[in-house]
């Protein structure tokens, strides 16, 4: 079963809205929504903020039978061609906090697993069409940084450019990815902009997050057309 998982409300309330035969399964700490949306048999969810509680959401939403995720939400841009509203679909995904660098592992790498994690390119490429059909938007594939850090800095943006090849910055796909890796389970991360993660993005993403938020709405029901 396709799996639509969000960290906040806003990401996810509008799908929520179309749920037809919804059942709302209670979890520890999360509410798994199963329902059919635009005929597809699907199972929603809102995970909340950061790889913790992305981590643990995955992992139910797997227990509960998902066999694809795609992960919908709201980033900083890092690349510099990116403006508020545009869409990144995710290439891989790196944890950007994690250092052992000190015992001799690449910055983000966690050690025994892999330094980035790859979309799988089929749910990619229906992710690409799906949001290159949302109007007055530029599409572009690149590489998800995630941590538990909201980016508000010149600094921090041109770290995550240098030393990651960052497209954007979240908080919670590496670890849906981390999670879906280990079972082979196939995933996707999609992301409109809600800033541009330098100074004056706190700013920025209380003005624009609602209302990029809503971009997920119509690049997941595109993709449930499609796939
Ligand atoms: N989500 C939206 N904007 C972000 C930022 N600047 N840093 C981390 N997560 C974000």
């Amino acid at each position: 079963m396709l799996a639509i998982m969000g960290a906040m409300d806003e990401e996810i309330e509008l799908l929520l809205a179309d749920l037809r035969e919804r059942e709302d399964v209670t979890l520890p700490g999360v509410t798994v929504h199963r329902g059919v949306l635009d005929g597809v048999p699907v199972l929603l969810t809102r995970g909340g903020i950061g790889k913790v509680n992305a981590a643990m959401t995955t992992t139910y939403l797997l227990v509960h039978g998902a066999s694809r995720v795609v992960f919908t939400g709201v980033a900083g841009g890092v690349h510099p061609e990116l403006r508020v509203g545009d869409i990144v679909v995710s290439t891989d995904l790196v944890q950007h906090d994690v250092d052992v660098t000190p015992l001799g592992y690449e910055v983000g790498t966690v050690p025994g697993e892999l330094p980035a994690w790859p979309a799988d390119p089929e749910l990619r490429a229906a992710a690409v069409r799906a949001a290159q059909a949302v109007e007055g938007v530029q599409v572009v594939e690149g590489r998800v940084a995630s941590g538990d850090q909201f980016i508000a800095s010149v600094p921090g943006v041109t770290r995550l450019r240098e030393t990651f090849g960052a497209a954007c910055a979240e908080m919670e796909g590496a670890a849906v990815a981390q999670v879906c890796a280990k079972a082979g389970v196939p995933f996707v991360v999609i992301r409109s902009v809600s800033d541009t993660a330098d100074t004056g993005a706190d700013v920025d993403y209380r003005e624009f997050m609602p209302r990029v938020a809503r971009h997920a709405k119509q690049v997941v029901r595109g993709m449930l057309a499609d796939l």
